[in-house]
């Protein structure tokens, strides 16, 4: 018999076909997730899911899976799923590290460039017709981006990456961690560390780039947000709970910084009635930071081979959990030959 996978939604097809050629596959067509209790209910039969944020892989729905032997999520981030609960359980947990990176660093610097030459302001402003008078010296000034200091909060893959970017503008990059780099490394990088409140006070720009963690939930909260300069613009690709959202809000109402670009929130889809949207110091897109066709298609074909790698007793390309291994050795879950 062929192993059961689900997919929660209609990722590209490239790796939906991978998982086709040897498996027995139901996809969600629709962009929207299904009713929890419906995904409980699809779940339930199923050796291995692929998901996504947004996807709740929790305690209880894991606890009604009997059959799974793999989670395999289409992204990077992990903090919808119950890593701890599916090892405890044998279950071998696939992510996407890696692929996203660049498409992720283009987009965080994407919306810095968009925020400091108000790309979004001045589009509108055109389409609405308000350019007028040909060349006037006093439209929609901007900020200036070459040789400006930027401060990166999180300096992992993607985070370095942003860095890379930052030094073709000739930005002086200051970075924040929970571990410092040793010199060589931090000279190899051309990246100077600082504290976190440092950090804050001294960047032109911020950019997160940390994951969401309990420890990293609202880093950016009300006083820290009142360290930075009122000419800052603070950017956000990593995940939107790292931000205090209520203080962030405030903060570009009572101009404390000068603006965001925002790819994350603490809520996605954001609410029609969020108070982000009233405001015109602030770039708002719909978390697409590795929304390009050959990311995504790259993200799909590493879900299902993360997938397939288990039921073939493998051990995953990703993994986030290898010591599962001593609790469901992968000879147990191995169900293709
Ligand atoms: C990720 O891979 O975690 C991105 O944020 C897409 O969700």
């Amino acid at each position: 018999m062929k192993p059961k996978v689900y997919v929660t939604r209609g990722i590209p097809e490239s790796g939906i076909s991978m998982l086709c050629e040897h498996c027995d596959v139901t996809v969600n067509p629709y962009e929207e997730p299904v009713q929890r209790d419906e995904l409980v209910r699809l779940v339930s039969d199923k050796d291995g899911i692929i998901c996504l944020p947004g996807d709740k892989i929790d305690k209880a729905l894991i606890e009604m899976a009997h059959h799974l032997k793999a989670i395999s999520t289409f992204s990077v981030g992990f903090e919808h799923i119950d890593v701890k609960e599916a090892t405890k359980r044998g279950i071998y947990v696939g992510y996407t590290p890696g692929i996203l990176t660049d498409a992720t660093a283009d987009m965080a610097f994407t919306l810095l460039l968009s925020m400091a030459r108000k790309i979004p302001q001045s589009d509108q402003f055109v389409r609405a017709g308000g350019w007028k008078v040909a060349g006037s010296p006093r439209h929609l000034f901007g900020t200036s981006v070459w040789g400006t200091m930027i401060g990166i909060i999180g300096l992992g893959r993607i985070g370095k990456a942003m860095a890379e970017r930052a030094h073709g503008f000739n930005m002086k990059v200051l970075y924040a961690d929970s571990v410092r780099l040793d010199t060589d490394e931090e000279k190899d990088l051309g990246v100077n560390y600082r504290s976190f409140d440092d950090l804050l006070r001294e960047s032109d720009f911020v950019s997160v780039h940390t994951p969401l963690t309990p420890e990293t939930r609202h880093l950016i909260n009300a006083e820290k947000l009142k360290l930075m300069k009122p000419s800052a613009i603070i950017i956000n690709t990593a995940r939107g709970s790292v931000i205090d959202e209520e203080a962030l809000i405030v903060a570009l109402k009572e101009n404390w910084i000068a603006g965001a670009g925002l790819d994350v929130y603490e809520k996605e889809p954001l609410d029609p009635k969020n108070p982000l949207l009233a405001l015109d110091n602030v770039v708002i897109i719909p978390h697409m930071g590795s929304a390009t066709t050959q990311t995504r298609s790259a993200m799909s074909e590493l879900a299902a081979r993360n997938l397939l790698a288990v039921l073939r007793g493998t051990p995953p390309p990703s993994w986030l959990n290898p010591e599962v291994e001593k609790i469901r050795p992968l000879s147990e879950v191995k169900m293709l030959f």
